[in-house]
Order: C-alpha cells, then structure tokens, then sequence
C-alpha cells in the first residue's frame, strides 16, 4: 500500500511508511503535529526542516553523520559542574552572540549593551561592599579601579541594582579553572547606590584562550582558528522589573579586539581603560595602574536570572 493510500485508510493516524528521501521531512513534521505544546511543536518542527535541509545541501555521508554524533557526544562528556562544553560550543559558532542579540535592543532592532553569558559565571558570588576588592588571593597585575553606573534608558539611576562581576586574572585564568586562585577570586556581587553607582577594586583582565582541550578546541584546530577572547570584565545586572542585563565590557588596546573567538566584542562595549597618572586612589597601589569608568543601560522587562553552567 502506497504512503498515501495508507493515509486515506486511516485519517486519524497518517502512515509513517517512507517513500524514499524525499517524503521523509513531511512524515516527521506529521508525527509531531500533536504536540501540545505549540512553542515546542513550532521549534521542533522548524528544527527538523531546516536539519533536513542541511543534510540534503551538503550531502550528509554516512561517515560525517557519525563524526558529527560523536561530537554531539563528546560535548555532553566533556560537561561537568566546572566546565560547559555545550555553551561553549554554541559560543564558538556565534550562536550563544546570535541568541542575543535577537533577544536584546528591542528584539534586535538596535544596538544592546547585552553580550553572551559565556561558561564561566557561578551563582553566589561574595557580597562586596563599594569600593572593596574582588582580589581574594594574590593575583598579580596592574590595579584597575572600576567605576559604573546603572541608568534606566531615560539615564535616570537605577538603585539597588545587583551587579555580579566576574573576570579572568592578568594571566587570563578564571579561579575554577587555576589551582592558584582562592575560590571566587575576582568574583563579587556589589549592589548600585542612591545615585546608581557601584564602584570596585580588582586587577585589569588579560585575553585569554577558551578551553580548547575538548570537541570544540579540535573544531577551532581543524578550521585554523585562533582560540583567543580579547580581555574582558564580566557583568550581570539584576533589578526585579527590569530586564536582567548580561554584558561584557572589553579592554580597548587587546590585540584580539576584532577577533574574538566567540563572536561578544560589539563596537558598544568597548571600555575606556585608561593608564593612571599621578599619584593612584588608593595609598598601598604598588606599579601602573587602570581606572574604568562605564555606564550600563537597563530595558524594561523580566528580571530572570539565567541557569549557572558552572557551579
Ligand atoms: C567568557 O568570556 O568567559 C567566555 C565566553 C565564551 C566562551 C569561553 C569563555
Ligand atoms: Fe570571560
């Protein structure tokens, strides 16, 4: 009996019998039409087309599927609670940057101050007061004193603001990834005052290269591709009742500026980090420092916070 014949035999439950190539799109979109769900059967079923597509423009071997379920495999072992290799595939195809970006600035229709989560932020982060330092071990590098402000798109300020901060030491490391560093070294969570502001000490970021010990270094290897995020702090701002504001704020002078691995460096986000002169705001400043001074914009909107990668 024929696909269709078979359709007109039972109306009620269509044939998943396959043709040949090409009738197989149509018989998976069918078998999913009684999702009842609709945004899942909307996202599976737009999924599945455009995977077909895929398969069908490139002409998918038999081989290149199986390197590419491996793959898919090795992601999810390569995850644990201080790595995410997911997140940072998706980071490496300029995903995780796309998501955001169609997410952010009014749906994308312009510039956002949002920029990727990346695979590094960790909840709980230790409350710090103004002014203090996310230097919890001996870190080496220049000083930087970082100055921000939290507005509302009217530039009106925005108190009580929670600002986690996260960033790499001098020598482009996150703590869970470097023995040598105290647990939540350069990590805090500083809350903006009357006037917005929330200011902190800590030691200016370096580039560094992302994990490329897993599937996805072998992926950056085999396309001939520098492996290197120019030097960066991180930010997550959360106020309930406004949209909770994920950035990065990049170091002007990195030489990876224009080639950031991941795809985050937009033109908005690039930091004044300007060389101290004279004598540094703080007594016991030993060599050069830095001082950052950035406004952050907040849109209206949910104030959810997102799922760690890390723990
Ligand atoms: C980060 O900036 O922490 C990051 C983002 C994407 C991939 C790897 C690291
Ligand atoms: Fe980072």
């Amino acid at each position: 009996m024929s696909a269709s014949a078979a359709l007109a035999a039972n109306t009620l439950r269509p044939s998943h019998l396959i043709e040949d190539q090409s009738a197989v799109t149509e018989v998976v979109l069918n078998a999913m039409s009684e999702t009842p769900n609709r945004r899942l059967k909307e996202i599976m079923q737009s999924f599945v087309r455009h995977i077909h597509a895929f398969a069908r423009e490139v002409r998918l071997t038999e081989e290149e599927f199986e390197i590419g379920i491996d793959f898919l495999n090795r992601l999810g072992q390569a995850t644990h609670d201080a790595h995410n290799e997911g997140i940072l595939f998706s980071d490496a195809i300029g995903f995780s940057t796309l998501v955001c970006l169609l997410n952010n600035g009014q749906a994308g229709a312009t510039e956002t101050a949002s920029a990727l989560l990346g695979p590094f932020w960790r909840m709980n982060a230790p409350r710090t007061e103004n002014g203090g330092s996310i230097v919890r071990s001996e870190t080496p590098g220049p000083t930087l004193f970082a100055n921000c402000r939290v507005t509302d798109p009217e530039g009106r300020p925005l108190a009580g603001v929670d600002v986690d901060v996260w960033q790499a030491s001098p020598a482009g490391m996150y703590e869970n990834q470097d023995r040598s560093q105290a647990d939540m070294n350069l990590r805090g969570k500083f809350t903006t005052d009357a006037d917005g502001r929330f200011w902190f000490r800590s030691v200016k970021p370096a580039g560094y290269p992302v994990p490329t010990d897993g599937p996805v270094g072998e992926l950056l290897r085999a396309q001939r591709r520098q492996p290197y995020r120019p030097a960066h702090l991180h930010f997550l701002a959360h106020k309930p009742g406004h949209k909770t504001l994920i950035t990065q704020v990049f170091v002007d002078d990195d030489q990876h500026l224009e080639s950031d691995v991941v795809f985050g460096a937009t033109r908005h986000l690039v930091g004044d980090y300007r060389k101290g002169k004279g004598a540094p705001p703080a007594p016991d400043v030993i060599g050069p420092w830095y001082r950052l001074d950035y406004d952050f914009v907040m849109e209206p909107g949910e104030s959810k916070l997102p799922t760690p990668p890390i723990k």
